[in-house]
């Protein structure tokens, strides 16, 4: 039997949304105030789900504090009070959008969880706003 377990997580980044080679006035349009051009925060609220087997001994799908570490360590050190464009460096060449700082952190944790279990990040950039990748 497959069950998903989730741990949500949190942190606060800083960014700015713009195409390079685009004038303001068309980033504006696009990006809203998030192109505005001396940056802002979000609070980021993050939900990982791990599905899988439950282990006939264990009775667990993931040990919880082993994922919870997971993404402490890998994921908030991170991005945690950062600003996404300026302090890390992945995304100098990749626009911070939702979208791009989701595929990063399922990357991220795709490498530290076993891949007997399927894994798939939401990410909430404002209550309302929400992203979701699992993968492909
Ligand atoms: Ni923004």
């Amino acid at each position: 039997m497959k069950v998903t377990v989730s741990r949500k997580a949190h942190f606060n980044a800083a960014h700015r949304l713009f195409v390079e080679n685009w004038s303001d006035e068309k980033n504006q349009n696009l990006f809203g105030k998030c192109s505005n051009s001396n940056f802002h925060g979000h609070n980021y609220e993050l939900i990982v789900d791990v599905r899988g087997e439950v282990d006939l001994v264990t009775g667990v799908v993931i040990d919880l504090k082993e994922l919870k570490d997971i993404i402490k360590n890998e994921v908030e050190e991170l991005l945690d009070h950062k600003n996404l464009n300026l302090d890390v460096p992945y995304f100098k060449k990749v626009i911070p959008t939702a979208e791009n700082i989701c595929i990063f952190i399922w990357n991220i944790l795709r490498d530290k969880i076993s891949n007997d279990n399927e894994l798939s990040v939401t990410l909430y950039e404002t209550p309302r706003n929400f992203v979701k990748y699992s993968g492909n």
